[in-house]
Parts: C-alpha cells; structure tokens; sequence
C-alpha cells in the first residue's frame, strides 16, 4: 500500500513554476522509489506536453474523468522512465469547467475520483491551472495533504498571494476544513540578483517555516526539458535545476518521514 499523500500545487498567478515543479519533484520523488501520480487538471495541458506527450491525442483524460465519463484508472499512463504516471489533459478540459457548474458536488469531483486510488500511490501532485476557476477549487478540495505553492522570486512575488489565501480560507469554511499549505517553494532564484534575495527574506517572512529550505534556481536546462519532452533528471541530472529539484524532493520525504533510500547521485 503506498503512502497516499496527495499534494496540490497552486498559485493563480501565471508561469510561477508549478507544471516545472510538479513534473520535476514528481519524477525526483519516483527516482527515489515512490510511486507517483501527476494529475494534470489545466486546460493548457502543459504537464502533459512537457512530458512528451502531444496533448490533442488525448482522447480523455482529467476531463472525461471528472465529468465521470471514464474510470480513472483506464486514463492514466505509465512512464518507467520518468518513474511516473500521468493523467493528461487535453484542451477540452477547458469545456469542464462549464459542465461542471451544472454538476452536484462541483467541487468535490477530483477528490471523489483521486480517494479510492490514492494508496496506489506514494505521491499524487494535483498541477493546476493559473486562476482561480472551477478546476482550480477542484485541486484545493483534493488537496488531503496540503498545497505546495511555488513563488518566484521576482518583483510583487508576495502579490496575489492573498487572494490565494482568501480562498483558500474560503474552501476551508465551505468544502474541506482541514485544507492547508503544505510549503512554499521558492523558484527561478537568481543568486545574482539583490532583488531575488530580497524577495526570498520577504516570503520567509511571511510564510516562516512553511518555506522550503531548497530553493529553485533560475535554470536554462530547467526551461529547456520540456521541449524534449523529459524531466530534468533524464534531460540533465547534473545541472543545476536537477540538484535543486532533487534536495526538493529529499526535502519534502524528510517532511513527510519517509526514509530516503542511498542512490548515486549524478554529477
Ligand atoms: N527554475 C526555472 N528556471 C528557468 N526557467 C524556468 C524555471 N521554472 C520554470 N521555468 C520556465 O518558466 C516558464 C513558466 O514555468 P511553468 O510553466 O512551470 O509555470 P506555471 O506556473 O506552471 O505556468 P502556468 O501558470 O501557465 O501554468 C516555463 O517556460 C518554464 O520552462
Ligand atoms: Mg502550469
């Protein structure tokens, strides 16, 4: 049985890293022997594409499972060697978001179908799309362990961040009371730059210890994989962006008291 952690990872604000995240931690995470489950619930599909996957193929996926269509574990795939699994998205996603209005328990459809599988699983990274929609208050309600909130460290970073908080108290109140944030994780750091060591003491600050240590760096090869198709750990193990999503991955075990088994690491 696996340990069935379920982590959503969310931030309304656009290309703050989190499908970078969600599909780099999940794979670090597999490299460590967890099994892991990436659920791509954007419309844009960008989890999926930058796991090699050409998103208009996609016949069903997240949409027709959470419009109950299909059984969950029919649209999920397999990749050895990313060591893990995705459930892709295809752009009709985008027409979810209305069905699902007109649906009971809008909010609850993601975790109706995630809960019976999530011991299948070690991890399932939920990677949402940038707004606060439908699909998005979907991935909160799913979220049983928490949310993994990356901020990039640039300019008005902290911005945005309470309405994120606003409705993540809203869902509490409403749908789902013991919803919380797992971590915040620091992306695209430029340790050149005085502006993304300011940002960095701002959101410690703020979030305190809920920050991650690990920080993401600003990394070319990180921006690169994903038009190959492939996570940084099979793109380049060795670069720098590897080693930040690896400790990450570390990291959150550590958190989670999972033992991190010995591996030889690349250079
Ligand atoms: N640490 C990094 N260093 C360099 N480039 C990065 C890094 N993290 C992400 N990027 C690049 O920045 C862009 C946005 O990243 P990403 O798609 O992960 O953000 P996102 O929050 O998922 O965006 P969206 O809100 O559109 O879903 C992408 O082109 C990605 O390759
Ligand atoms: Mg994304």
């Amino acid at each position: 049985m696996g340990l069935g952690k379920i982590y959503t990872i969310v931030n309304q604000k656009g290309g703050v890293g989190k499908t970078t995240t969600a599909i780099n931690l999940g794979s670090y995470l597999g490299f460590y022997g967890q099994r892991v489950l990436i659920v791509d619930i954007d419309p844009q599909a960008n989890a999926t594409s930058c796991l090699g996957i050409d998103k208009n193929t996609i016949q069903g996926g997240t949409y027709d499972v959470l419009i109950g269509a299909q059984p969950i574990l029919t649209q999920i795939l397999h990749n050895p060697r990313f060591k893990l699994s995705l459930l892709p998205a295809s752009p009709a996603l985008a027409g979810a978001e209305i069905e699902l209005i007109e649906m009971e328990n809008r909010g609850n459809r993601l975790h109706q179908v995630l809960d019976p599988i999530r011991n299948r699983y070690d991890y399932i990274l939920v990677d949402c799309p940038p707004s606060l929609g439908l699909l998005t208050l979907n991935g909160l309600v799913a979220a049983q362990d928490g949310l993994l909130i990356p901020v990039q460290c640039e300019y008005l970073a902290l911005e945005g961040l309470g309405q994120l908080t606003q409705t993540i108290n809203r869902v509490k109140s409403s749908l789902f009371p013991n919803l919380s944030i797992r971590g915040v994780i620091l992306t695209m750091y430029d340790g050149r730059t005085n502006l993304a060591a300011d940002v960095a003491s701002e959101v410690r600050g703020a979030f305190d210890s809920l920050v991650f240590e690990t920080m993401i760096p600003r990394s070319i090869r990180l921006a690169e994989a994903p038009s190959y198709g492939m996570p940084i750990s099979v793109f380049e193990p060795g670069s720098s962006g590897a080693r930040a999503y690896r400790a990450l991955a570390k990291e959150l075990m550590a958190k989670d008291n999972v033992q991190v088994p010995i591996i030889q690491e690349a250079m």
